[in-house]
């Protein structure tokens, strides 16, 4: 059977599918809303992380209503996007980046699956699955095939401080959402590939640099890239094998007992 491909929309991408209604998930974790749809090909789940008016915080995004309700359709591969800030000379404003490595700079967000009972410890040495990265690479050559990323507790942008701190520690990219998710994708069984948008230079590279982040900048870059980011997307989308299984990064009956919780009435 051909598995559904689950789409993790970041800012300024909207609705993506057309046509499909958007399902109120219940899940153990609060509900999520989600859109089953047709997109390079295939059938897909769509979900903005921001909610379809963007109106979650980043800092308030429910990853795990959002992961659990994406694997109780089926999902085992998610492709999301993700506005980001670059820290390197080697992402320019305007391209794209498949991230490969993530520092967790966020505080207070609900992590992990495994709160609870025997105690669970996820290797994450390579955050992103190898081979949704492999066909991503193939299926975008113009974007960068890697990145570090340091994920930021938002919602306000850095200090230029420590921007510096994260360009001398050798981080490329800033964004406020790929942590917690990609971490709690991978508890529960779904790999995940990042298309990183550059829409800005973070702090900027000099104090009148026009690429230094504000949030008037991230929306206008975001809304002129969108056709090009719909068509990465559906690009990788259909590049996904129908027969994919993430790496079992955690046991396949571990996995099948988070899928399995119940969700409260
Ligand atoms: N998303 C887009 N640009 C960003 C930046 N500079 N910092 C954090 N998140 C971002």
């Amino acid at each position: 059977m051909t598995s559904i491909v689950g789409v993790i929309g970041g800012s300024g991408l909207g609705v993506l599918v057309d046509g499909g209604e958007p399902r109120e998930i219940p899940t153990p974790f609060g509900p999520a809303t989600v859109t089953i749809g047709e997109l390079g090909g295939r059938t897909i789940a769509f979900l903005p992380r921001h909610g379809a008016g963007h109106t979650i915080a980043p800092h308030r995004i429910n990853a795990r209503a959002n992961l659990w309700a994406l694997a109780s359709v089926g999902v085992r591969a998610v492709v999301s996007t993700a506005a980001v800030g670059s820290l390197s000379p080697g992402h320019l404003p305007e391209s794209f980046a498949l991230a490969d490595q993530l520092v967790d700079r966020t505080f207070g967000r609900a992590d992990t699956y495994f709160d609870s009972g025997p105690v669970r410890h996820l290797p994450f040495a390579e955050p992103f699955c190898p081979v949704l990265r492999g066909l991503a690479i193939e299926a975008l050559p113009d974007a960068a095939p890697r990145a570090t990323v340091a994920v930021i507790q938002g919602p306000r942008f850095s200090t230029a401080a420590e921007s510096r701190i994260l360009r001398d520690a050798g981080v490329d990219l800033v964004n406020m959402t790929l942590c917690p998710e990609v971490a709690l994708a991978a508890e529960i069984g779904i790999g995940t590939v990042a298309i990183c948008v550059v829409t800005d230079t973070d702090s900027g590279t000099s104090a009148d640099d026009p690429d230094a982040v504000t949030a008037e900048l991230v929306f206008r870059r975001l809304a002129e890239a969108k056709p090009r980011i719909v068509a990465a997307i559906a690009r990788i989308v259909a590049a996904v094998p129908g027969d994919y299984v993430p790496r079992p990064l955690i046991d396949e009956e571990t996995v099948a007992a988070l899928r399995a919780l119940p969700v409260p009435p």
